[in-house]
């Protein structure tokens, strides 16, 4: 499964290496409010320290196009990263250049400095060979860990590879791993859940486990848009009038396809979207005028716990009601409830469901949760990810 080289392929003791985390987490108050996917760097950065590696690593935050912002500077993430690491981690304001250089020059083994946020440098987007050249300059390796940018093709995430010896870290590996297990070697009976709000956002993903998948069980906004194509008229509904072909296309197949498509049987229906709003429970067919289905009913609810309950393995993308304005949240939290509770393997697609399972306290009871929101989605596409492609072949 694993065809890249690892950290365990090349020599690391006293190498100067630069390791692509992605750490763009969301902030609060000039603090990180929710570092999963710092914690899912850890045994990488663990690793090489223990292997008395000298370390710079080097992420983007948020989407600065270029510019310096002072709202989106590493301080926050090095800080972060130091309370987990039980040590001070050390900031540096440069990405490239001499303050990097002499920095790395004078690091000892087992030595970590973290570089500034790299999207500041608006060479990064644009894959400029010139940058990602003096940014692979001062290091003898280059690691790639973020496996939830590896969908771009940048500077830190692809060019610098034709500099320097590029090998996958940890975090990589596994995800790579967990995420062709979905698609190479699925437990059987395979349950996939989609959620979202959008089928535009993931139809290429769910044709692919149409073909592979025994269960389709779909939730969310984009189930709207598959109950309207099925017919339906679904009131004031959220929905994707432009996808409404694509959707009766993929209802129409469902009929002679091996792979059971299950839309919700009920919904929970609102005319107000705001916490705590007077709603109800309706079936597809009675949801009419202004009323809008605003997450799934129990009885969907009890119709995809008898699947999961008899499912080998489950992947779950997407939540499947307005998770973010309670009670819209609770056709998501049973299902993650469901999930927790079964036998199945559970591999969850990154994005929004991160959060809802931090939340719910059920993060541990899932077997693999990805990293990647749109890396996910893509690989599972079958598409070939530029941080991926660029890494040196076992
Ligand atoms: C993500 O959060 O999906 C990745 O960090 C990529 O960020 P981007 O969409 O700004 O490239």
């Amino acid at each position: 499964m694993n065809r890249k080289q690892g950290i365990n392929d090349i020599e690391l003791k006293g190498k100067k290496i630069l390791v692509r985390v992605d750490f763009n987490v969301p902030l609060e108050g000039g603090a990180v409010r929710d570092d999963t996917r710092i914690r899912a760097a850890l045994p990488t950065i663990n690793a090489l320290i223990e292997a008395g590696a000298r370390i710079a690593l080097v992420s983007h935050l948020g989407r600065p196009k270029g510019e310096v912002k002072a709202e989106l500077k590493m301080d926050p993430l090095a800080k972060r990263l130091g309370e987990l690491l039980n040590k001070p981690v050390p900031k540096i304001d440069s990405i490239v250049g001499e303050e990097v250089e002499a920095r790395v020059n004078v690091m000892s083994d087992g030595d970590l400095v973290m570089l500034e946020n790299v999207r500041f440098a608006k060479e990064e987007e644009k894959n400029d060979p010139d940058f990602a050249r003096i940014l692979a300059k001062p290091f003898d390796f280059f690691v790639n860990d973020a496996f939830g940018t590896a969908h771009r093709a940048h500077a830190s995430t692809a060019g610098v590879a034709a500099f320097i010896p590029a090998v996958a870290g940890l975090l990589m590996q596994k995800e790579i791993e967990e995420l062709t297990r979905c698609l190479e070697e699925p437990g059987r009976p395979l349950t996939v859940i989609m959620g979202g709000a959008k089928v535009s956002d993931k139809i290429r993903v769910i044709h692919r486990f149409f073909d592979l998948a025994d269960n389709l069980l779909v939730g969310g906004g984009m189930a709207n848009t598959l109950l309207i194509a099925a017919g339906y008229s679904l009131g004031a509904s959220f929905h994707e009038e432009e996808q409404l072909t694509v959707a009766a296309e993929l209802v129409a197949e469902s009929k002679k396809s091996r792979c059971r498509l299950v839309l919700p049987s009920d919904l929970v229906v609102t005319e107000d979207l705001r916490k705590n709003s007077l709603n109800k429970v309706l079936p597809p067919e009675a949801v009419k005028e202004s009323w809008k289905a605003v997450d799934i009913g129990l009885e969907t609810v009890a119709m995809f716990r008898k699947v999961i309950e008899q499912s080998a393995m489950v992947v779950w993308n997407g939540p499947l009601g307005v998770f973010e304005v309670p009670p819209y949240d609770r056709g998501t939290a049973e299902v993650a409830g469901a999930i927790a509770e079964s036998a199945a393997y559970s591999v969850v697609g990154g994005g929004d469901l991160v959060a809802a399972l931090e939340k719910l306290k059920l993060s541990d009871k899932i077997n693999f949760i990805s990293t990647g929101g749109g890396a996910t989605l893509e690989f599972w596409e079958g598409k070939e990810l530029p941080g991926i492609v660029a890494l040196m072949d076992k």
